[in-house]
């Protein structure tokens, strides 16, 4: 098998990830915050660690602030839901994926919401911030952007929208669901106020977990329940991260998700960062010889990009040649990526595209079999 699908989930995990998640299983069997014995304190400990861990390496300096979710979807939800309110405006990118358009589109249609999409530019910023201010107007209360479309890659220039978002007192909300742990991402210096992160991707964590870091203000809850604090009160605490973690938290991938960070700060983000991207760029070396082969984006011109490359063979459906693909062992996702947005701005939203995305165990051996492949197609 060859696995390229890491933008789906990241496979294989390091070795010390897997163990880590073993062991959680094993040694860390308690429930944290709900017992004073050892065990549920001890457990309690290691998902304190990993709280501070994630918080160091996101640029948070309040480690109360990140909450564990169950999904990056999850993340977004409760920032969109927990911050807007009826008659508020939201500015988003034409990268989103739907984790982010279909809860505000629900919003919009119940009348409570309105928002506008700015046009990104890839390789002129310039234009992708004159877009993005055109949008702004008097009730925008929350700008969400993606940080790299799972779709192309592309990332937009979060710095400098954060930093509008602060002049303006803006919201500023980000899902960085495909680009932690690879493209740098420091939340003080992005001016971000939500961070919305996948930590079965780029983070090496197993599925069914996700983070997000907040500002400290006080979000309207989706969900209220148990805590292990305060108990005798009926109402829902209102301090962090307990205001957004009810329910038994998803401890053993916790504990994984602290190997990964671990993994990634012993390996140095930036040489995962190298290492993938100089893949993507050889791939695109590859096709773009090949006039069958539509990429849609010139990554040679672009100075950061995630891990992505969508292409097309000739108008054949994405899908199939993904089934191809996937009958000689090759594994990439096709279609619209769960992002449309994405696809109607490169003209691919009736047919989709072919995705493949490698990751920091993608050896030169497999890129080439499956470049070899893809050609054979043709
Ligand atoms: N959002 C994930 C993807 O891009 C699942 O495949």
């Amino acid at each position: 098998m060859i696995y390229l699908d890491n933008s789906a989930t990241s496979y294989p995990k390091p070795p010390e990830v897997f163990e880590a998640y073993k062991k959680a299983i094993k040694y860390y069997h308690s429930n944290p915050g709900r017992g004073g014995y050892d065990n549920a304190l001890l457990t309690a400990e290691k998902i304190f660690e990993v709280r501070e861990k994630t918080a160091v390496f996101f640029g948070e300096k309040q480690c109360e602030n990140v909450c564990f979710t169950a999904n990056c979807t999850q993340a977004i939800n409760t920032v969109i839901k927990g911050i807007l309110k009826e008659g508020d405006h939201v500015v988003i990118s034409d990268l989103e994926h739907n984790a982010v358009l279909r809860p505000l589109e629900k919003l919009r249609l119940q009348s409570k919401i309105t928002y506008d999409t700015f046009t990104s530019d890839f390789y002129d910023e310039k234009k992708t911030i004159e877009s993005f201010l055109g949008c702004l107007n008097d009730h925008t209360k929350l700008v969400f952007c993606t940080h790299a479309s799972n779709v192309l890659g592309v990332s937009l220039p979060l710095q400098k929208i954060g930093k509008i978002c602060k002049e303006r007192r803006i919201i500023f909300a980000v899902d960085a669901a495909q680009s932690g742990g690879i493209l740098l991402m420091d939340k003080q210096a992005f001016h971000i106020d939500y961070l919305c992160l996948a930590a079965h991707k780029g983070l090496f964590a197993p599925m069914g977990l996700g983070v997000l870091i907040g500002n400290g203000s006080k979000l309207e809850t989706l969900v209220e329940g148990g805590t292990g604090s305060q108990s005798a009160n009926a109402v829902q605490p209102d301090f962090m991260p307990d205001r957004l973690e009810s329910g038994t938290a998803n401890v053993s991938g916790i504990i994984a998700l602290g190997a990964g960070i671990d993994f990634i700060d012993r390996t140095g983000r930036e040489n995962i960062h190298k290492s993938e991207k100089d893949i993507i760029l050889h791939i695109y070396d590859s096709f773009c010889h090949c006039s069958e082969i539509n990429c849609y984006v010139n990554y040679e011109q672009l100075a950061q990009f995630s891990p992505v490359l969508s292409f097309n063979i000739a108008d054949v459906p994405g899908e199939i040649v993904a089934q191809k693909l996937a009958q000689q062992g090759i594994c990439v996702r096709a279609g619209l990526h769960c992002a449309p947005l994405a696809h109607r701005k490169i003209g691919t939203d009736a047919c989709g595209t072919v995705r493949i995305s490698p990751s920091f165990f993608t050896t030169e051996k497999e890129i080439n079999c499956a470049i070899s492949c893809i050609k054979k197609l043709i």
